[in-house]
Order: C-alpha cells, then sequence, then structure tokens
C-alpha cells in the first residue's frame, strides 16, 4: 500500500531591504540544531517595498514569525492586525507573529532587550541620558528610559524642537558633564564604516560616564574606544541583541 508522507516544515525569517548578512539567521539556525528542530528553517526575505508582505505570507503557509529590520520597523505597522502594548508605546516593531489563523501580531524586543541589558550594567537612577539618533532602535531605547525614570535628551543631524544637535553639544559643554549616561543608537562605527564615530567632544567625557552602544560588530566601536580611553565604563551592543533575539522566539514559541 503506498503511503503519503507529509512533511511538515516550520518556517521562520528576517525580512528588510538589503540583507547580506545577518545575525538573526545564523543566531536561529544553531539554535535549530541544538534543539534537534529539523524541520524548522530561517529565510532571509528581501523586500523592495513593505506593500510584499501579504504576498510572502501567502506563499509560506509554513511562516509562524519573522523579525524585522531596516527599513521597515515603522512602516510594517499598518500592515499588522494588532500591536502590543511595548510596540505600541515605542512605534516600532521588530517581530512579528504569524497566528494560527494568519493574522500578523507586532512585538518590539529591542525595547526588552535595551532594558534588560541595561539594568544589568547599571542601576538607572542617579544619571541623565543622551541619546544619538532618532531611528526606531532610539524609540525602543527612549521608550525604555522613560520607563525608568531616566530623564534623557535626544541628540540628532538636524534641529527640531527638544532635540539637539551634535553642535549645540559642542556649543555648550553642561550638557555632555550633566547627562552621564551616553547611548549611540545610531549606524556610526558599525562595520565597515569602522572610522566613523559620533561628532562630540571626547576631552569632555571622564570615569563619571557611562557610554552604551547599540552597535556590536566591531565589538569595540571607535566610540567605545574613545570613551574607554578617558575612563568611562563602556557597553557594547551584543548582549541586547542576544537578549532581543531570544524574546523573539519566546514569542513564536507561546
Ligand atoms: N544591539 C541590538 O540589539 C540592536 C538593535 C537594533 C538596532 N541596533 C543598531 O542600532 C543602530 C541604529 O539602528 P536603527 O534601526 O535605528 O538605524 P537607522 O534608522 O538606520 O538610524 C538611526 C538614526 O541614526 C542617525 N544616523 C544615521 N546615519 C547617520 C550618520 N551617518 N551620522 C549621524 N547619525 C546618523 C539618524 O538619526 P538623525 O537623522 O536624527 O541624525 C537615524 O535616524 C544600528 O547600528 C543597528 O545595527 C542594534
Amino acid at each position: 500500500m503506498d503511503q503519503a508522507f507529509e512533511i511538515i516544515m516550520v518556517e521562520f525569517g528576517l525580512i528588510g531591504k538589503k540583507l547580506s548578512h545577518s545575525f538573526s539567521k545564523e543566531y536561529f539556525e544553531g539554535k535549530f540544531i541544538f534543539l534537534n528542530l529539523t524541520d524548522h528553517f530561517y529565510h532571509l526575505f528581501e523586500l523592495n517595498e513593505i506593500s510584499g508582505l501579504p504576498e510572502l505570507i501567502q506563499n509560506h503557509p509554513a511562516l509562524k514569525g519573522l523579525n524585522v529590520t531596516i527599513p521597515y520597523k515603522e512602516d510594517i505597522i499598518p500592515l499588522l492586525n494588532g500591536l502590543d502594548d511595548i510596540a505600541e508605546k515605542v512605534g516600532a516593531v521588530n517581530v512579528v507573529k504569524v497566528e494560527a489563523d494568519k493574522t500578523l501580531s507586532g512585538f518590539n524586543t529591542d525595547f526588552y532587550g535595551f532594558k534588560k541589558s541595561l539594568l544589568d550594567w547599571i542601576a538607572p537612577g542617579e544619571q541623565k541620558a543622551l541619546v544619538f539618533g532618532t531611528g526606531g532602535a532610539a524609540r525602543a531605547v527612549c521608550a525604555v528610559l522613560e520607563d525608568l525614570h531616566v530623564p534623557y535628551i535626544r541628540v540628532s543631524r538636524k534641529k527640531r524642537d527638544d532635540i539637539l544637535t551634535y553642535a549645540d553639544l559642542k556649543a555648550d559643554k553642561s550638557f555632555l558633564k550633566d547627562h552621564k549616561l551616553i547611548i549611540n543608537a545610531t549606524p556610526l562605527g558599525m562595520f565597515p564604516e569602522v572610522n566613523t564615530l559620533p561628532d562630540i567632544d571626547y576631552a569632555l567625557v571622564g570615569p563619571e560616564h557611562f557610554l552604551y552602544d547599540l552597535v556590536y560588530n566591531p565589538d569595540l566601536t571607535l566610540f567605545l574606544k574613545k570613551g574607554f580611553g578617558r575612563g568611562a565604563s563602556i557597553k557594547n551592543g551584543f548582549e541586547m541583541l542576544h537578549l532581543q533575539a531570544e524574546k523573539s522566539w519566546e514569542i513564536w514559541s507561546a
């Protein structure tokens, strides 16, 4: 008697515009091997436009979850059926769960990863913070700082209401003196642009400062190197990266 075998696959993936190298793919493929989940697969989905998402979901009926990267963390929101409270607060989504009925739920695990890694490192309360960059990662950082009641100021290349520029920080030295926690949420220093760094006066940084760089490749960015050279405490984005990935898995597995 012929017997039909059905191969049951479980698929996950990362959507973004350009995905030459992906930490997520390596991380989850390693996890599937470790857990002996031989029917689990992780794909890279390059989308020219986020409007291609419904077709992608339709073409991959075994898809259970997605990670979302640049430039779609905000643009994906109108295509989702719902957001959890944190993603709603941050206004950006880096994890999507494809529910059993094919509806799409959005989450932000950058919030969780940044918060836990920050609390593992310092006891926030005494410091005020400067946040460099105004993209999706900076939004998650600011939401965490609000959650922890840490006063902060955002810093951008463009002057806007309640946002400083790097030139403002140079013109008034008190900003760097009064804000001891300095967070880089820009891609400055990231491979291959390893010789770039936020344009601040590093002579104003000292042992009382804490420099957190969300960049994780290289592990020691020029920003951190300069801060370390001035006696500051430093932390890169590696722990956050792992925490946010692990949280994605928790969400997909729930
Ligand atoms: N460790 C982790 O788990 C983790 C998680 C998420 C993101 N990240 C890292 O965090 C960084 C930012 O991520 P993102 O998604 O927010 O990126 P993004 O949207 O591409 O950029 C963030 C912001 O950086 C500023 N910026 C961009 N290019 C700049 C330049 N040449 N000079 C100065 N400022 C510049 C811009 O702010 P203005 O226009 O206002 O200046 C921009 O909005 C990336 O390196 C990413 O890899 C790490």
